[in-house]
């Protein structure tokens, strides 16, 4: 998991004011997180201020403004639509609603860091299955599902790697998974992939009634503070996480902004991001891969440089220099694409180097 001290803990916030001394020095760029480095979109953060003006009411507990809003984007049954507290809760939440009859979940080692944890507070088995250079070995995943798994994961684009499966790897894998195994596909980072073969989750789980597609609200649309996370699911699976779901989640600010996030006059503003955010990967990839580093390609708003034990290294100096990245010791270093001038201050260090 994250160092805790790069995480904005609003746990002992009762006092903002008296823990500013504690803050980190205001120029810190963090680019350990893989957020976005866009302030709210304007439209957005005026609906968000409107609703502080509720913050006494509980939010609608079915969310159904936004999940009307969803099912209209996204062409779906609201009865297959979940929301919930960013797609990590809903994933764990999912994993949980399938109940204990069967152990083990299955998911690719190296990937998003939340995984075990999320098997471990399941109560469920973990079964990592190691990557193939960047990828997720996806024989080895389909080998590794037995009678007694729940559900696997599947991570793509996948998170360090930035690695993105294409769409006839992940459906003939999909084909070999049997029909009572639930596959759930974090697509996380979906707004950012640029490759046309890159698999869609959303067309791939079209007549198939075992697959679950996770997106967010975190990354691209920029709303990560507000948790908000949505899943495409077969309507029973939805049905059964609702009810094991924690209730009157996402909260009040979260559905307005992201019910707000998904009007039409928004898709330009995020189709600018995203694109900035391709040319920005790829001008600093090709960079650090100038100054010498390994940088793997990426479908994703970071880079992972597979340095191995110059990770802590790499790490340290950047904070050094106020630059917060995501070290893996021994295996590598992730560094979210930032802002121009983040970026380049990454380089000046990485180049000092
Ligand atoms: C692969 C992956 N899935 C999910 C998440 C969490 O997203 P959310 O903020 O929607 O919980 C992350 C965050 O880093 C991630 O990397």
């Amino acid at each position: 998991m994250s160092n805790p001290s790069d995480t904005f803990d609003l746990a002992d916030s009762a006092d903002l004011a008296e823990l500013a001394p504690l803050a980190e020095p205001a120029e810190l760029i963090d680019l350990s997180m893989n957020e976005s480095p866009y302030a709210p979109l304007p439209s957005v953060q005026a609906v968000v201020e409107k609703a502080v003006a509720q913050l006494h009411r509980y939010p609608p507990h079915t969310a159904a403004g936004l999940v009307t809003a969803l099912a209209q984007r996204l062409d779906a049954p609201a009865e297959e639509i979940l929301v919930g507290p960013g797609s990590a809760g809903l994933c764990q939440n999912l994993i949980q609603s399938l109940g204990p009859q069967r152990r083990q979940v299955v998911y690719p080692e190296l990937s998003f860091e939340a995984y075990p944890l999320m098997v471990f507070n399941t109560g469920s088995q973990p079964v990592p299955v190691p990557l193939t250079g960047y990828a997720h070995d996806l024989d080895a995943m389909a080998a590794a599902v037995t009678e007694d798994t729940r559900c696997v994961l599947v991570c793509n684009p996948n998170n360090p790697t930035g690695d993105v499966l294409r769409t006839e790897q992940l459906a003939a894998f999909l084909d070999r998974i049997p029909s009572e195994v639930l596959v759930i596909i974090d697509e996380a980072y979906r707004e950012y992939v640029t490759d046309p073969e890159a698999a869609d989750g959303l067309a791939l789980r079209q007549g198939r009634d075992n697959v679950c597609v996770l997106r967010t609200f975190s990354k691209a649309y920029g709303l990560a503070t507000l948790r908000v996370g949505y899943a495409l699911a077969p309507a029973a699976v939805a049905q059964r996480a609702r009810m094991t779901g924690l209730v009157f989640y996402p909260g009040g600010l979260g559905q307005v902004a992201a019910t707000a996030s998904l009007r039409p006059e928004v898709d330009q503003e995020l189709l600018t991001r995203c694109a900035a955010n391709a040319e920005a990967r790829t001008r600093l990839a090709e960079s650090l891969r100038a100054l010498g580093l390994p940088v793997a390609p990426s479908q994703t708003n970071f880079l992972w440089a597979p340095i191995g034990a110059e990770a802590e290294n790499l790490a340290a100096r950047c904070r050094a220099a106020g630059i917060l990245v995501r070290p893996y010791p021994g295996l590598g270093v992730r560094i979210t694409i930032g802002s121009a001038e983040a970026n380049e201050r990454l380089l000046a260090v990485a180049s000092a180097g």
